[in-house]
């Protein structure tokens, strides 16, 4: 029957995948030309709420890349490895992939893009940014009449949850963090999603579409969320802000395009928490909410909105790109004969080009940060020449109050250079006057 599918994992995502396949009814009726006919797992022990015959199961995860009876193979293992070398082995067998590894894909999208362009298959990856809101499939189709300049979106649903909480309860960081993982909404080791590394991968992913090229996620500016304290959450709401973590891709101001007027010369490429205005479309999406706002010429504004993970969710992305990848087979727009590759242009990936992404020095945004200073007159003058000194212009200071003997100054800048905005720092941070500089944000 149909297209045979390989499944590797059977935790959350594969789970929601086996639920939608065992319920076909009323959904596109492409998913009954397609069975899942092996599932790869790392131990038959577990105790697994099963919508597959139990037969399907089995723990050699190599077995199901080189079946030459497998026609899809579903990755959704996470983790880099084996997901890595099991994805480039189906590859090599001639196999299609879908994947919700973004992790994998944003380091090794090239190695494995290039593989699967030289194999003549389809690698899909709509599950594997912003769960299941379809935001892969618009850049890579739907707005292809548009000069992409920003992205800019609410990519980690853990992260959006503690900061939700944090500015609803009033709680510390580390106490919403410790009880978002009792909920099982954060992982045990939180590293990933609380220091922007998730949200890293999937700004990276997105740009390399939205702009045409490659990303080194080497070069990407990625920051937390363990910073941003209480304190500076309630500051931003009197300033009229909410602080979220936003992951940003944009030209760079100026930079139109090179020569090859398809590839942008310079590209900001940054995770990190923002104050963003609280009459902003991203402000309002709280809790474990995903959104990304496009913005495009001729478009304008568009934003997509929803859950970001979960089964369900992650698996309307997993079984979309199935039943597109069923749709090019049921056309024949695949051969797998190298010699006359007939392969969807709009599904396939041929960057060949890195993006040059800017350095953080070069951004031009504007600022918040809080001092802790000495009760003397004249210390917010000083603040003030520092910062002129450097360039750096102010739109707003506070000054609230004096707690254990030092005054709080709070601070929020006009557009400026960022490495100047840092020199500026550096300086008032050897002033005699001057205790600490708790926080530094940037400011949408
Ligand atoms: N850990 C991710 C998040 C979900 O919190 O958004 C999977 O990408």
């Amino acid at each position: 029957m149909g297209f045979k599918i390989g499944l590797l994992g059977l935790g959350t995502v594969g789970t929601g995948v086996s639920e939608v396949f065992a319920n076909p009814l009323g959904r596109h009726p492409l998913l009954q030309e397609m069975k899942i006919v092996k599932v790869g797992v790392r131990s038959l022990e577990k105790i697994r709420s099963l919508s597959l015959p139990p037969a399907l199961l089995i723990t050699d995860l190599e077995a199901i890349v080189h079946d030459p009876a497998i026609d899809i193979v579903v990755e959704v293992m996470g983790g880099l490895e084996p997901a890595r070398s099991l994805i480039l082995a189906a590859i090599a067998q001639g196999k299609h992939v879908v994947t919700a590894n973004k992790a994998v894909i944003a380091r090794h999208g090239a190695e494995i893009f290039a593989a699967a362009t030289q194999a003549g298959v389809y690698v899909m990856i709509e599950a594997a940014v912003a769960g299941g809101i379809p935001v892969i499939q618009p850049l890579k189709e739907s707005l292809g009449a548009n000069r992409i300049h920003t992205l800019m979106g609410i990519l980690n649903g853990t992260t959006n949850y503690i900061l939700t909480q944090m500015q609803q309860s009033g709680a510390a960081f580390t106490d919403v963090l410790a009880e978002a993982q009792q909920l099982g909404y954060a992982e045990a080791d939180p590293t990933a999603d609380v220091d922007g590394l998730d949200a890293g991968d999937k700004i990276a992913i997105l740009a390399a579409l939205a702009f045409g090229g490659r990303i080194d996620l080497e070069q990407v500016h990625r920051e937390g969320i363990r910073q941003v304290s209480v304190a500076d959450i309630n500051y931003a709401r009197n300033l009229g802000f909410v602080i979220k973590l936003l992951a940003i891709a944009k030209l760079s101001p100026g930079t139109s395009t090179t020569a090859d007027t398809s590839f942008p010369s310079q590209l900001e490429v940054r995770v990190h928490p923002t104050l963003v205005p609280l009459e902003h479309p991203l402000a309002s999406v709280n809790d474990v909410f995903n959104a990304l706002l496009i913005e495009a010429d001729p478009l304008g504004q568009v934003m997509f909105l929803g859950p970001g993970a979960g089964a369900g969710p992650t698996a309307s992305a997993v079984v979309a790109d199935l039943i597109n990848i069923a749709a090019l087979l049921k056309t024949g727009l695949v051969a797998n004969d190298p010699e006359t590759p007939r392969i969807h242009p709009l599904l396939a990936c041929s960057h060949e080009q890195y993006c040059t992404i800017a350095p953080m020095a070069n951004l031009v945004t504007r600022f918040y940060a809080r001092f802790l200073t000495k009760d003397h007159p004249g210390v917010i003058g000083k603040l003030g020449t520092v910062f002129g000194d450097h360039g750096v212009s102010l739109e707003s200071v506070v000054q609230t109050g004096v707690k254990a003997g030092l005054a709080e100054i709070v601070v929020v800048t006009h557009h400026v250079q960022e490495g100047n905005f840092h020199h500026a720092l550096s300086e008032i941070r050897s002033l005699a006057a001057i205790d600490s500089i708790p926080s530094m944000l940037r400011v949408l």
